[in-house]
């Protein structure tokens, strides 16, 4: 088939080079002669027929360095679940997926790209099978999206926490205190380990490790008895304790399943477990949103550029229902159902669902052994 109009939306929590990547795929598009539009706030502008022609002359101009996306996001619409309040007042879950589907026809779109990270290719993967030509991207700073070795996003977020680790040395070294970071990565921590690593931190904790808080003591206090007065403990929103659980903020009410809750609050704990066990003087910081913040690093723009260009040559080729990746130092593609349907580990520990396959670090990862030969308490 020949690929005439398509549309891109950007769905889940924004991360830095989204912008970069609806740049990359309009570009590409106005290069093949084909038409770009975008769907404004992810799936509820599909739900809403709401979508915008996208002008490389006006709109959809200057996006390289632009941190969020133009068309914008939406988090909480789930249309194959959707949350319908009725008069009365009460709530019903409804499958609006075929509304979708409808604008879809109707607008004449041969393609949707999907930006997005688990969550937005599930839905993507459940368009597909009802006969929808899909190309997801995979975006999340988390950098937990299965068979893809790097969504864009996760290496700015890494850099912001790296500068973060930095200012608190200095402040922790100056008042003798032990620091802690808490920083994104709700079923995976990578963001905490490749941080920790390029900030020297001395202590990570990672979802994929439960901890026991009297390693992290030993730690702090072997670094005390070699004259260091100062430790940085770095960890992951989705850090948990051996013998408890992942700390949530709120439950919401999205008809989201599993990822109904927002996390949050495992830094103020470990914090006041380690200031009661050792004595110190210990504070949190929570990192936030200013991870997911802001203009993407050049590695981010490039990875960006990369993962859009491919995504609209997929298109051309028309290969659809399928997920752009990153593997071994190249970009691919596999199909949407490898990366949602297929898998491995199933239960709320890892994050996985029946249809999810997050992609935890393993611990022969490279990242777990340079942790450890530099000696990083991973709380084991
Ligand atoms: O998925 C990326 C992420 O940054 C998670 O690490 C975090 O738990 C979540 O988004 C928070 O997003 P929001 O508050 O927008 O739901």
């Amino acid at each position: 088939m020949s690929v005439k109009k398509v549309a891109i939306l950007t769905n889940g929590g924004d991360a830095p080079g989204l912008n970069a990547v609806i740049r990359a795929i309009t570009k590409t598009a106005r290069t093949n002669g084909v038409e770009c539009y975008g769907f404004i706030e992810g799936y509820k502008g599909l739900l809403e027929n709401n979508y915008v022609k996208l002008d490389l002359d006006s709109n959809a101009s200057g996006l390289l360095h632009r941190g969020g996306t133009i068309i914008g996001t939406s988090n909480s619409t789930n249309v194959f679940n959707f949350k319908v309040v009725n008069e009365d007042g009460s709530v019903e879950y409804k499958d609006l997926s075929d509304v979708c589907v409808q604008n879809i026809k109707n607008a004449g779109f041969d393609c949707i790209f999907t930006l997005g990270g688990d969550g937005t290719q599930k839905s993507s993967r459940d368009f597909s099978l009802k006969g929808v030509n899909c190309i997801g991207v995979p975006k999340t700073i988390d950098n937990d999206v299965a068979h893809t070795d790097m969504t864009f996003g996760y290496n700015t977020a890494v850099s912001v926490a790296t500068e973060a680790i930095d200012r608190l040395h200095t402040t922790a070294e100056s008042h003798h205190r032990v620091m802690v970071l808490e920083v994104m990565g709700r079923y995976a921590g990578w963001i905490a380990l490749e941080s920790a690593i390029a900030g020297g931190a001395d202590v990570a904790l990672i979802p994929e490790i439960p901890y026991d808080i009297h390693k992290v003591v030993e730690k702090i206090n072997d670094r005390k008895s070699r004259g260091k007065e100062f430790t940085i403990v770095v960890t992951s929103e989705g850090a948990k304790p051996r013998d408890g659980e992942i700390v949530v903020k709120k439950t919401l009410d999205d008809g989201k399943g599993l990822d109904n809750i927002r996390l949050g609050g495992i830094g103020e704990k470990i914090a006041n477990d380690i200031e009661e066990l050792t004595g110190m003087v210990t504070r949190n910081t929570v990192l936030g949103y200013v991870q997911r913040g802001g203009t993407p690093s050049a590695f981010d723009r490039v990875l960006s550029t990369k993962y859009g260009t491919k995504a609209m040559e997929l298109a051309m080729e028309g290969i659809f229902n399928v997920l752009v990746n990153y593997k071994d130092g190249k970009m691919g593609y596999v199909s949407l159902e490898d990366v949602v349907g297929n898998n491995k580990v199933v239960g709320a520990a890892s994050g996985n669902t029946k249809e999810s396959n997050i992609r935890t670090i393993k611990m022969d990862d490279d990242l777990i052994r340079v942790a450890k030969d530099l000696g990083i308490c991973l709380g084991d």
